[in-house]
């Protein structure tokens, strides 16, 4: 997922995968140590600053939502009616379900490819966490694999072109003369977010 300067997101999603997207500000002020296991808790307590505190806690709020919303709905929902999401959180919408549920939800990590637990036992749907500047985002999938990158679109020194694409998809990002450096700058991110996203589903 690739984000403009003015925050808008381009969504692409297999079926059945609904993304979260939030803004730390949006969350900030909710009491967040209710809404964590007493795990994650001492993982977040631990964190070096604020803002790896805030992303970390916005991501995991992501995806407990996201987990939950789900729960609701496949109680009156057919399977195959699902289609894919792309929702904006803020505080509210994080109020919809209690703390107490929230708690309920853990997202294990272990320093690698995130998972979910509900209740104790481990869920069989798939999860993926990402940060970019003041955004964090979760996704999850039901019965197929997931991940999911957000970063912010704009020029990078020249060795980050050099080492991270090759000729082809340099040729391809730049092929048409005519258009803006952003659109350049635009495909970069985008095959970048591709790459990292392929990396985080192999685990
Ligand atoms: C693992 C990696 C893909 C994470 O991407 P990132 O852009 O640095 O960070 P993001 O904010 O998008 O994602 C962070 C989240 O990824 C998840 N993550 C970490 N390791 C992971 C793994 N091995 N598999 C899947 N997800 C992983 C975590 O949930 C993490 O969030 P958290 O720390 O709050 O739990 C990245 O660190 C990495 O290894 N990159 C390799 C660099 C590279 O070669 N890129 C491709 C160039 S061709």
């Amino acid at each position: 997922m690739v984000m403009h300067h003015n925050s808008k997101a381009e969504f692409g999603a297999g079926r059945r995968c609904k993304c979260g997207l939030s803004e730390f500000a949006r969350i900030a002020g909710r009491r967040i140590q209710h809404h964590l296991s007493v795990g994650e808790r001492a993982k977040y307590m631990g964190l070096p600053s604020q803002s790896r505190k805030s992303e970390w806690l916005a991501g995991r709020l992501a995806a407990k939502y996201l987990f939950l919303n789900r729960l609701e709905m496949s109680q009156r929902t057919q399977e195959r009616e699902w289609s894919p999401t792309l929702s904006k959180l803020s505080s509210e919408t994080l109020g919809v379900y209690s703390p107490w549920m929230y708690q309920q939800v853990e997202v294990v990590t272990n320093g690698g490819k995130p998972s979910l637990a509900w209740c104790g036992q481990t869920r069989p749907e798939s999860i993926s966490l990402s940060h970019s500047g003041s955004e964090s985002c979760a996704s999850i999938a039901f019965g197929a694999p997931t991940a999911i990158d957000v970063e912010s679109t704009g020029p990078r020194i020249d060795a980050f072109y050099r080492s991270n694409f090759t000729e082809a998809e340099r040729a391809w990002a730049l092929v048409d003369p005519r258009a803006s450096r952003f659109k350049a700058n635009w495909l970069f991110t985008f095959l970048w977010t591709l790459k990292e996203s392929a990396l985080k589903l192999d685990g």
